[in-house]
């Protein structure tokens, strides 16, 4: 999502006239796209603001921004631990970088303090804007992210992005079907669609599953795939278009967060562990070789080690394809940073992430051995950054997978048969 925000901003910022470069040396401008969901995040980007104090400090006329959901998030306390910043800026103000980047220069140009002045702030956050008519700048490749829809409404307890990215919109259909168009013409063979519940998707009387079916018929499209759905928004629309649709990748990312009943009440997931359970038989049923993916949070506010326990045994009755693994991370002015007590000790959530990292590991490994001397047809990507001689693309679900480049062609689909793995990759031969 922030790789589309950026392509965002530099469609902002190209067509007001200013330039994307290759290296940081180059640049008068640097904005830092952040992330609030979870505190390491952050911590990132206070690092990250550190070294371009050095560069700053060389080059006093150096702009540096900080956008997205941290600065929405923290921007008092950005400014007292980086005073040197000239603009925060949250992810419904973007419209306002032109803006914000004249009036800092102007402030250059005439040597008005360029150590105290005041940064520039862009924080109000708007339920209509959706940067519709922004056309985002993007790298060349196979594969383009689009956003469809911004904002959340799902009010999940530990998650900080409501209050950063808004209130849930939808883009039009019309215009994201155009979209994919474009992107085809542009020379894209796989669409991702973004959105925080993408599947909650709806445009007059069109659903998630409607917009699934419509962007999978877009003549030369490949591949289209979402990320990331919510369990509950799980209709059976969006199972068939799954099913039916033959652009449409059978690799459904479905974050469970835990897997116990009482945790995910705690946590205002909706669903219950069983109704997830449910969920995944009928995915399984009806989208055969469907491939599963997940979030999890352990220590939650609470979490026994009984209800630890559930969240492990339905890993491994589930058998994920892969997995996010998270600890919880206590955000300010969540629902529960303000009536939950993040009470697990650290030690302890260390202690059941690391059970689970295993778990999965194991399962991962066996998914993918079971994949050797099978063919999966892979988007070839590009060059294999450990082998120039190879290339390394995506399977339907998912797996990186890498072969010679022999006769094939960057944008194609290839048979490849698999010989062997390494923990997170297929490497085989094109047959
Ligand atoms: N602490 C830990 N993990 C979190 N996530 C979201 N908020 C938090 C938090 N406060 C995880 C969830 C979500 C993923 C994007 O990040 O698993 O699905």
């Amino acid at each position: 999502m922030n790789v589309s925000d950026s392509e965002l901003m530099a469609g902002i910022l190209t067509r007001s006239g200013h330039q994307t470069v290759p290296h940081l040396d180059d640049a008068d401008v640097v904005l830092v796209n952040t992330c609030a969901i979870r505190e390491n995040a952050e911590t990132k980007v206070i690092n990250r603001l550190k070294h371009l104090h050095h560069r700053k400090r060389r080059h006093p006329e150096l702009i540096i921004g900080v956008c997205g959901c941290m600065a929405q998030h923290l921007r008092d306390r950005l400014l007292d631990a980086a005073p040197y910043v000239d603009l925060v800026m949250g992810p419904d103000a973007y419209r306002d970088l032109p803006v914000a980047l004249d009036s800092l220069a102007r402030g250059v140009e005439s040597h008005v303090s360029l150590t105290d002045r005041d940064p520039f702030v862009g924080l109000r956050l708007d339920k209509n804007e959706d940067y519709a008519d922004i056309a985002p700048i993007r790298k060349e490749g196979i594969r383009a992210w689009l956003t469809i829809q911004r904002g959340c409404d799902k009010m999940c307890t530990f998650c900080i992005v409501p209050f950063v990215r808004g209130r849930e919109r939808s883009l039009p259909l019309k215009l994201l079907v155009e979209d994919v168009e474009k992107l085809v013409d542009q020379g894209f063979k796989e669409v991702v669609l973004l959105g925080q519940t993408v599947n909650s998707y709806h445009n007059d009387r069109a659903d998630f599953g409607d917009l699934l079916y419509a962007v999978g018929e877009v003549n030369g499209l490949e591949r289209v795939r979402f990320t990331s759905p919510h369990p509950a928004d799980a209709t059976d629309s969006m199972i068939d278009a799954m099913a039916n649709s033959p652009t449409v990748c059978k690799h459904l990312h479905l974050p469970l967060q835990s897997g116990s009943t009482e945790v995910l009440e705690r946590m205002h997931r909706t669903y219950t562990a069983e109704a997830y359970r449910t969920l995944v038989s009928k995915l399984r049923e009806r989208v055969p070789d469907i491939s599963l993916t997940t979030d999890i949070i352990v220590g939650f506010c609470g979490e026994t080690d009984a209800e630890f326990m559930e969240t492990y045994q339905m890993m491994a009755d589930i058998r994920y394809d892969s997995a996010f693994m998270f600890k919880y991370s206590e955000r300010e002015g969540t629902l529960a940073h303000k009536a939950l007590p993040d009470d697990v000790a650290e030690t302890v959530k260390g202690e059941r992430l690391k059970q689970i990292i295993e778990l999965q590991e194991n399962i991962s490994a066996d998914i993918n051995n079971a994949a050797v001397g099978g063919t999966v047809a892979v988007l070839v990507e590009g060059e294999s950054r450990r082998d120039a001689d190879r290339y390394y693309g995506k399977t339907d679900g998912f797996k990186t997978t890498v072969f010679p480049k022999a006769d094939s062609h960057i944008g194609e689909i290839v048979n490849v048969r698999v010989h062997s793995t390494t923990a997170h990759t297929l490497i085989g031969q094109k047959v």
